[in-house]
């Protein structure tokens, strides 16, 4: 899977740079072409030299490197790149990224980066343990950035605890896995429902629900990273996602994303419903604002039809239909449930019991659960490692 891939390497100051002259072997020896940028405090810990020879790339420092009296620049070295992996990450250097702070060769290179960028963190246990750092963290995770945990052990302080970069072998793993799940659905058509729908009751009044989206968006761009075509139908919400291979629809009420998914679905490979379409609209919203001048008002509500079971019955072999359980009671049974009456692959279950899912939280906890009684239980993540999780799931599956 390395075979042919470019990979930039930004290396920052921290004593775990002594291990990249070992990774970039490594990488060489699968057979993809490796570039470095550097700081100008990683110098002190492992040389341009060492890397130049194991690369057989000149590494960029400066804009200007007076040693080869090129300009190196850093759109170039970002549009080069079919990964950029930041190793070892100093807590300075993370700080920067968090904010934008561009005042290397290094940075200005990660900012104009349009490619997958990884970081592996390394420093000492108190730094890297420290709320500021954890923050920066999450903070990059959230901007999109993958993150290879640093592991557990002995530091160059003399400590033991979190700090120490990942092993050389188990990044070019973690690299190798990326570029077979970026293969995993080039291709396919993919159609996404995402949001909430809106019910009018009359020009100013609606009935809807706390959907943010996230969830939907997060799925969709993971799946077009993974090169699948990929149809987002949303309904209102603030964000949408930007990546050339989404096409996105936008809806309004549960009416609209039906029409929209009968017409998109016959052509998806793979299909997940992560929208919350309201159950119920009003019957006859009124076309002028309803006055207050009642002590009651009472709203006869008539159902919506239920587009994922719709589009169960028209499911044709080959393609796949996933749908969400959002429960608070009794969540397994109502799940497996709707996984058999929509005629579903498999299911998505959140319940609203659990810590950190459900609606407008950057993360959720899931569970998935399949025709066979099969039932995998994750851990609380980001709705973009969940989408992950979803599409590594889906991909299992047939493609
Ligand atoms: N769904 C749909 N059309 C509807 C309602 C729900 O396509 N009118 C889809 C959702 O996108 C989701 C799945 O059905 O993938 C389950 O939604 P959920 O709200 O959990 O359950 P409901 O089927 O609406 O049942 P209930 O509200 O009674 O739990």
């Amino acid at each position: 899977m390395l075979s042919g891939k470019k990979i930039l390497i930004g290396i920052t100051g921290s004593i775990a740079a002594y291990k990249i002259p070992f990774l970039i072997r490594l990488l060489v020896r699968a057979g993809a072409e490796v570039k470095v940028v550097m700081t100008k405090s990683a110098c002190d810990f492992v040389t341009p030299l060492t890397l130049a020879a194991v690369s057989q790339y000149a590494v960029s420092i400066k804009p200007f490197n007076e040693s080869d009296g090129k300009w190196h620049s850093h759109i170039e070295l970002g549009s080069w790149a079919d990964i950029f992996l930041i190793a070892p990450l100093s807590a300075n250097t993370l700080a920067k990224m968090a904010t934008g702070i561009t005042d290397n060769l290094l940075m200005a290179t990660y900012l104009a980066a349009r490619c997958p960028v990884f970081f592996a963190p390394a420093m000492d246990v108190d730094m890297y343990s420290h709320p500021t750092t954890q923050a920066n963290i999450q903070k990059l995770v959230s901007f999109g950035n993958r993150l290879i945990s640093p592991r557990e052990g002995e530091l160059a302080s003399g400590l033991s605890g979190y700090g120490r970069m990942e092993e050389p072998d188990v990044i070019v793993d973690i690299l190798n896995t990326h570029f077979e799940k970026e293969l995993s659905f080039k291709g396919k058509k993919v159609l996404v429902t995402s949001g909430p729908t809106i019910e009018p009751i009359d020009p100013v009044r609606f009935i809807s629900n706390h959907s943010s989206g996230q969830m939907g968006n997060a799925l969709a761009l993971e799946a077009a990273k993974r090169g699948a075509n990929v149809t987002l139908i949303s309904g209102p919400v603030y964000e949408f996602p930007i990546h050339p291979n989404i096409t996105l629809i936008k809806v309004t009420t549960a009416a609209e994303m039906l029409t929209e998914c009968l017409s998109c679905f016959p052509g998806a490979d793979f299909t997940i419903m992560s929208a919350a379409v309201a159950d119920y609209s009003p019957e006859k919203p009124s076309s002028s604002k309803i006055k207050k001048d009642e002590n009651e008002l009472l709203l006869h509500l008539v159902k919506t039809t239920d587009i994922l079971k719709e589009l169960g019955k028209m499911k044709k072999p080959g393609q796949i239909l996933v749908g969400f359980a959002l429960e608070t009671d009794h969540e397994i049974e109502n799940a497996q449930k709707k996984l058999h009456t929509k005629n579903l692959d498999f299911i998505v279950l959140n319940s609203l019991n659990d810590k950190g899912a459900g609606f407008s939280l950057p993360t959720n906890k899931i569970s998935i659960l399949n025709h066979k009684g099969s039932i995998t239980v994750y851990d609380k993540k980001s709705k973009t490692e969940v989408a992950s999780d979803i599409l590594d799931y889906a991909a299992k599956l047939t493609f």
